[in-house]
């Protein structure tokens, strides 16, 4: 019998629904927020606010655009942490309802081992390979960026992690500093392609093992601004493009850098990228050619499945739901999963 879940996200500022059967995704909805936009960043009660006014059309069209009955829905699958505690509590709430109502299994996922999984959906048109184990996956978002290591599914472990800001956060964070809009990162990637990424040289800082530090660029790239345009008020506006450049070069190369030592000392050379902050083009071009030069087995996801969305928590519950990891009623949202 065909396995169907029904996927819910909601651990930061995007509302998504998506059915998922054995491993395929019929529908993935996300509804965005412009809300933060002008903020600079999430506002975290008006995410919440704005998941609940989203979460019943969201899912209410997943269905309908996955083609199935809700009798159909064998388990529905949440995002339980880590994130947005009033945004998680939207999802979750959701999640145990819709599990009360039609008595079905209810399935809590981790956010972080979401993105990694999104590895592993097949796409039906083009049937892609998926990861053999271990797979070591770099997970850079806004809110996270880690070496994970899998030994399989459902077993993650943490090799590097951020001890500050996350790559997602640099991008944004630099970007407000030049005026652009939240999140920073697209516009970045955009004006990056026509700048010098060699223009200016930002600082990488010096972290021990696998982990990664972003608060010292973002501190660097101010007083750059600052001191630059005490020279020349209209310094953001001339250099733009090669701001843009040079930025992303440097939290590309820290990015690879630390994923290139990770593979040596493990190993292990099945690699991946994943979450927001992997729709980089530049980052995406710099580990195919690392994958080219280091014999690496790569995956990119599609760029859909990049940023925040429920398929991955769809394909997340759906390897749940064969082991039969379920939850109770007693759940609660974890801001820190
Ligand atoms: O995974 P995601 O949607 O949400 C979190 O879990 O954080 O990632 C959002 C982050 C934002 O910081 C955004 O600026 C960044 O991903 N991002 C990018 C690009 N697209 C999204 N950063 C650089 N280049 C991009 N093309
Ligand atoms: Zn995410």
């Amino acid at each position: 019998m065909a396995v169907t879940i029904l996927a819910i996200e909601s651990s930061c500022d995007d509302t998504s629904a998506a059915v998922i059967r054995d491993g395929y995704v019929l529908s993935n909805l996300i509804a965005g927020q412009d809300v933060h936009k002008s903020y600079g960043g999430v506002v975290p009660e008006l995410a919440s606010r704005a998941h609940q006014a989203n979460i019943v059309p969201v899912t209410d069209q997943a269905i309908r655009k996955a083609g199935i009955k809700i009798s159909d829905i064998n388990a529905i699958a949440f995002t339980r942490g880590p994130g947005l505690l009033g945004s998680l509590l939207v999802g979750t709430s959701f999640a145990k309802g819709f599990a009360l109502s039609r008595n079905i299994p209810l399935i809590e996922i981790n956010h972080l081992q979401a993105h990694v999984l999104a590895h592993f959906i097949i796409d039906r048109e083009k049937k892609n390979a998926t990861p053999g184990f271990p797979f070591l996956c770099l997970l850079v978002s806004g809110g996270h960026t880690r070496i994970l290591l899998l030994r399989s599914h459902l077993e993650m472990e943490t090799l590097g992690n951020t001890i500050d800001d996350a790559a997602g956060e640099a991008f944004d964070k630099c970007g407000k500093l030049m005026g652009f809009q939240y999140p920073a990162g697209p516009a970045i990637d955009e004006l990056a392609a026509s700048g010098n990424k060699k223009a200016f040289s930002f600082s990488k800082p010096v972290v021990g093992g696998l982990d990664f530090s972003f608060s010292g660029l973002k501190t660097n790239f101010l007083y750059f601004l600052r001191d630059r345009i005490r020279d020349d008020p209209d310094f953001i506006m001339k250099n733009k493009a090669d701001l843009c450049a040079s930025l992303q070069y440097t939290i590309v190369t820290i990015l690879t850098d630390k994923l290139v030592k990770a593979s040596v000392e493990t190993g292990i050379r099945e690699i991946g990228i994943s979450g927001g902050v992997s729709a980089n083009s530049s980052l995406r071009d710099a580990v195919k050619s690392m994958a080219l030069k280091r014999d690496w087995n790569l995956f990119i996801p599609a760029l859909s499945l990049t940023t925040d969305n429920a398929a991955m928590i769809g394909i997340a519950g759906y390897y749940k739901y064969l082991r039969g990891e379920f939850t109770g009623q007693d759940i609660t949202p974890l801001a820190r999963y």
